[in-house]
């Protein structure tokens, strides 16, 4: 059986001042009426013979995941609660842990909570594509078309056809720097990697277990110390802080031999900054996003966005983010803002 599974444990920091360690951005309303997360959970009920999500969080945010969840009335398939963050490799150890408990045969899709797809149908049939791959022991992956050298992202090079519609993974490169990146999207040949991912439960933990054992032993000592509590499933803490800190994309997907691609052209976007963000969003003709009460004269490509405490005014101003909170403002060149993350570090830094 197809159970999805939403990762939920980031904490958004390159779009603070908005997203927050106690409400990071996947719990916020960025777009429309309803959270990036509670997007995710929709999506993942439409999938045909799709079980209940599992959600994977920080114990933290348990019960803005069960508010959230019940306002969009989607079904339960059980929250698991990490004790601290040790990235997606752990957590999804934990999700595959805790559905073959009860379906040993079960399959993982792996969702970040933090995506935005425009075409369901394209992703629904990329998902099916995806099946038979898995069903044969693929880790599948999901691969977009790159259109610029971006660092945050995984490429993957695409090798022999193993279905209609899926591809031998002949080489998985994640976040490589700026050159290499210019390099693989001139090359033509590379995809990017979506961050969404379709296996088996159990050939995920097998391929963990051979490339990142001790990852996979901390998962499964934590899960085994694990206690319900009321919808929650807490993880034994010790055992799950002795987890290296990892991601999938490089404690496996690089280093497996069974990583399958199947490419997906689904209006996918990872809503990492303020300006993908503004690239999502729609926009007025002079290009800019506006939220809240904002006035502007001769102001072109910006985001702006007022809080519910004063309007913001901008005059003859172009490509700036404006973001403004109770207690923060931000004001930022748009092509600076992966620097935003550096703040937060520093903020960080002096407590
Ligand atoms: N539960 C849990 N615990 N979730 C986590 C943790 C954790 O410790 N760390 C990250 N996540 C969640 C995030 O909330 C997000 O939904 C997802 O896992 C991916 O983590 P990111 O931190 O956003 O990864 P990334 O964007 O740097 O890179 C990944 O996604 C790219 C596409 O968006 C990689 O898979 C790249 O290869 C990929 O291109
Ligand atoms: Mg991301």
């Amino acid at each position: 059986m197809l159970h999805p599974v939403v990762l939920s444990g980031g904490s958004g920091s390159r779009l603070w001042p908005l997203s927050r360690q106690n409400q990071p951005k996947q719990f916020l309303a960025l777009i429309g009426d309803r959270s990036l997360y509670q997007e995710t959970v929709i999506r993942a009920s439409k999938l045909p013979g799709a079980q209940a999500p599992v959600t994977v969080c920080s114990g933290d945010h348990r019960f803005m995941v069960g508010e959230q969840l019940q306002e969009v009335g989607v079904a339960n398939g059980g929250i698991l609660l990490e004790p601290m963050a040790r990235n997606t490799a752990p957590a999804i150890a934990l999700a595959a842990l805790h559905v073959i408990a009860d379906d040993a045969d079960a399959s993982l899709l792996v969702m970040p909570a933090d995506h935005l797809i425009e075409d369901e149908t394209a992703f629904r049939n990329a998902v099916a594509a995806a099946t038979g791959l898995a069903d044969a022991g693929w880790l599948v992956t999901f691969g977009i078309t790159p259109d610029y050298a971006e660092t945050g992202y995984g490429y993957i090079l695409r090798g022999e056809a193993l279905s209609d519609d899926g591809f031998k993974v002949e080489r998985f490169v994640e976040k490589p720097d700026l050159a290499t990146a210019e390099g693989y999207v001139a090359q033509g040949n590379y995809a990017w990697n979506s961050g969404m991912f379709l296996f088996k439960a159990r050939s995920y933990l097998d391929e963990l277990a051979k490339h990142a054992p001790a990852i996979f032993a901390a998962a499964k000592a934590s899960y085994e110390a694990s206690e319900s509590d009321l919808d929650f499933i807490r993880v034994g803490k010790d055992e799950f802080a002795a987890s290296p800190n990892d991601s999938i994309d490089y404690a496996v997907m690089e280093r497996t031999d069974r990583a399958a691609v199947v490419p997906v052209s689904c209006g996918w976007s990872d809503i990492g900054s303020w300006s993908s963000l503004w690239s999502v969003a729609q926009r007025d003709e002079d290009d800019n996003r506006h939220d809240g009460d904002v006035i502007s004269i001769d102001t072109k490509g910006s985001l702006v966005r007022a809080s519910d405490r004063r309007m913001i005014a901008t005059i003859g101003v172009e490509d700036l983010v404006i973001i403004d909170t109770p207690d923060a403002t931000l004001v930022a060149r748009k092509d600076r803002v992966q620097d935003v993350k550096a703040i937060v570090d520093r903020l960080k830094a002096a407590g």
